[in-house]
């Protein structure tokens, strides 16, 4: 079995500014992500989240270290369309309707074949997604020909959530994706977020704020602290799957939530650590 990660990140560093404005973002990040596993990402406002997906995702590249997707660099990953971004604002274009805003990625590049890039990993053969289904099952049935000026925040952030998941890209990048949705919806779009987990076998990379949220889809919780961004704490979650919502409920379930808070409440207090001039 390959048992290469799908993300390597190595002494990853970056750095915003310069001079008196220098604002040390991420130092000596090293992160191993296994393939199809789901990891989230939590930490206090500022520490450097979404500065490290938006690495991964080949949006910026970092001062020193090394990202790689699947052996290969971040831009090569995204080329080969092997890579899904959910950013934290979602970013839908304003002129194309909601139907037109998620089948976008699919008009453009069209002869970019999806594939790993590496020779030892096979060509993924899934059909299709089904975009006006997905649509309906994230409650935008009735809203496929309206405009993004004619959605609420929530509605704009499932559109951006389906248009990542029609791709059914081989690592998919969350920033914060459910943080505009009342529970219900949250609680349903996470569940259906786990059964696509489960069906296509995707590497997920989470961000999010809710510690509950972490626990239930996480395989592994990756806890941040600020000033420097840095990681401060890998937690693997051996709860089993399907984690219903009966589960939440569970002594097991408090325990990952008791042991994350107390981790994030040791990085709100964490001293800052003196950054790179
Ligand atoms: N383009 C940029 N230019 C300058 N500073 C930046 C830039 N992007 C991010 N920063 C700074 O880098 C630090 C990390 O930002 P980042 O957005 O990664 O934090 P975050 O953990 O995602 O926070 P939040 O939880 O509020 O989304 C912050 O101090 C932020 O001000
Ligand atoms: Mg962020």
């Amino acid at each position: 079995m390959d048992s290469s990660p799908a993300i390597r990140i190595a002494a990853a560093r970056k750095i915003y500014g310069s001079g008196a404005t220098t604002l040390t973002a991420l130092d000596g990040v090293d992160l191993d992500i296994r393939p199809g596993t789901f990891v989230s990402i939590i930490g206090p406002s500022g520490c450097g989240k979404s500065t490290l997906l938006r690495l991964i995702a080949s949006l910026e590249e970092p001062d020193d270290g090394d990202v790689e997707i699947f052996g290969v660099s971040p831009q090569a990953a995204c080329a080969a369309k092997l890579v899904g971004f959910v950013p934290q604002s979602p970013a839908l274009l304003p002129w194309l309707n909601v139907l037109q805003n998620v089948s976008l990625p699919h008009k453009i590049n069209r002869g970019a074949e999806k594939r790993r890039p590496t020779a030892a990993a096979a060509v993924s053969n899934r059909p299709a997604t089904d975009l006006t289904k997905l649509l309906h099952d994230v409650g935008l049935g009735e809203a496929l020909h309206k405009l993004p000026s004619e959605l609420s925040g929530g509605m704009q952030q499932r559109t951006a959530i389906v248009r990542a998941l029609g791709l059914q890209p081989e690592v998919l990048l969350m920033d914060e994706p459910f943080s505009a949705l009342d529970e219900f919806t949250r609680e349903a779009l996470q569940e259906q977020l786990l059964d696509l987990w489960d069906e296509i076998k995707t590497t997920v990379v989470f961000v999010t704020h809710s510690v509950t949220e972490a626990v239930r889809l996480s395989d592994t919780v990756v806890v941040m602290a600020p000033k420097p961004g840095r990681i401060v704490d890998v937690i693997d979650i051996d709860l089993p799957r399907p984690r219903s919502a009966e589960m939440i409920k569970t002594g097991d379930f408090h325990h990952y939530e008791d042991l994350i808070r107390d981790r994030l409440q040791a990085a709100w207090r964490s001293p800052e650590l003196p950054t790179a001039a």
